[in-house]
């Protein structure tokens, strides 16, 4: 079975061909990284107009770098949550309007469950019950999933998701947008045991990022000897490059911990666990693959927003036995949890 996966949540217009839910046939993904680097995130206006404009040609891309026509796709899946409202609805407006147009079954998917069933795409196959840490910009979840495409949240974060703190954290650093590979890069020239920053406190598996990134903040201000009124725009300016790497390598050295941590917890309450997965565009991280040699990760390529995870997610969702949507009133839903 070929499925096109369309996806569209974020900044990356991408869309690939899919056999079997395991089999890359097409993976086309256009970045907007470079429109959106000096401006420290993503402008949710312009990610929109950007999707709108490559949508078609990705696509189009897509079908011919599988070698497929129209006839050869057996179905549609597409991203309908969670993400940015624009974002979203050019995919899904494009996918449903595709969909009618070739008269081919149409699949929402859930976003943090692509990234998930990245890992179905490269190398060996997790074994169920599964722990799955999804890491993203706009998430950060352990998610327990016994079988496919089920699905129970078992921690979550109180406030910003781990990825979201990277790129606050390097904003802070005067590091370009996404902040994870500018960090992990500046890290590398750094001693990640020269500042000591804070573990949140928070119960059980749950998370919490946005003190963490506070704490760089005030221990950039007080390694500079600047009061915390300090605008931290200008903090930058202050830094050395050696002061820079050694924030962003303690920085990323915190944060890896604390994910490892809330896993070891987790699997202690999951003792059944076969696999860990990890999901979600923190999972580039090298770090993070260096601190957890035994989980599941997606390959390099397939760590950030693509299609193909969406086609493989909608593939497990069929096998499953879940209906095609009707193209004519499929909505969008920027912000639901994938256990509706
Ligand atoms: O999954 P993703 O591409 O988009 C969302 O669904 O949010 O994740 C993007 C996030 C960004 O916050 C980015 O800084 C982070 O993934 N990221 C990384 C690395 N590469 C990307 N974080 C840490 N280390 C990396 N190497
Ligand atoms: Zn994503």
């Amino acid at each position: 079975m070929k499925i096109l996966g369309i996806e569209t949540s974020c900044d990356e217009t991408a869309a690939a061909v899919v056999e079997d839910g395991t089999k890359i046939l097409s993976n086309v993904v256009v970045s907007q990284i470079d429109i959106f680097a000096e401006y420290g995130g993503v402008i949710p206006e312009v990610a929109a107009r950007s999707h709108l404009e490559a949508i078609l040609p990705v696509i189009n891309k897509a079908l011919s770098d599988a070698d497929c026509t129209w006839d050869d796709i057996d179905a549609i899946a597409v991203t309908h949550a969670p993400g940015l409202l624009g974002s979203l609805l050019i995919g899904t407006l494009t996918a449903r309007t595709l969909a009618i147009l070739h008269d081919k079954p149409l699949y929402a998917v859930h976003h943090l469950k692509s990234h998930v069933y990245a890992n179905w795409l490269s190398g060996d196959k997790p074994i169920f019950p599964i722990l799955a840490l999804v890491v993203s910009g706009g998430h950060t979840q352990i998610l327990y999933m016994p079988e496919h495409n089920e699905f129970e949240i078992v921690g979550t974060t109180h406030d910003d998701a781990v990825g979201e703190c990277f790129d606050k954290v390097a904003k802070i650093l005067g590091l370009p947008y996404p902040g994870g590979p500018a960090i992990a890069k500046a890290a590398l020239n750094g001693d990640a045991h020269k500042y000591k920053l804070p573990h949140p406190k928070v119960a059980g598996l749950d998370f919490s990022f946005s003190g963490l990134k506070t704490a760089v903040l005030r221990a950039v201000q007080k390694e500079l000897g600047l009061p915390i009124s300090h605008p931290s725009y200008d903090l930058r300016n202050h830094l050395t490059e050696q002061q820079v790497a050694d924030f962003a390598a303690s920085f990323q050295k915190t944060a890896v911990d604390i994910l490892c941590e809330k896993l070891t917890a987790a699997l202690e309450q999951y003792p059944d666990t076969q696999s860990v997965v990890i999901a979600g565009g923190v999972s580039a991280s090298a770090a993070l693959r260096e601190a957890l040699p035994e989980a599941y990760f997606p390959a390099l390529a397939l760590s950030g927003d693509n299609g193909a995870m969406v086609a493989a997610a909608a593939y497990y969702e069929i096998i499953s036995g879940v209906e095609p949507t009707d193209p004519y009133t499929l909505n969008i839903y920027p912000r639901i949890s994938i256990e509706k």
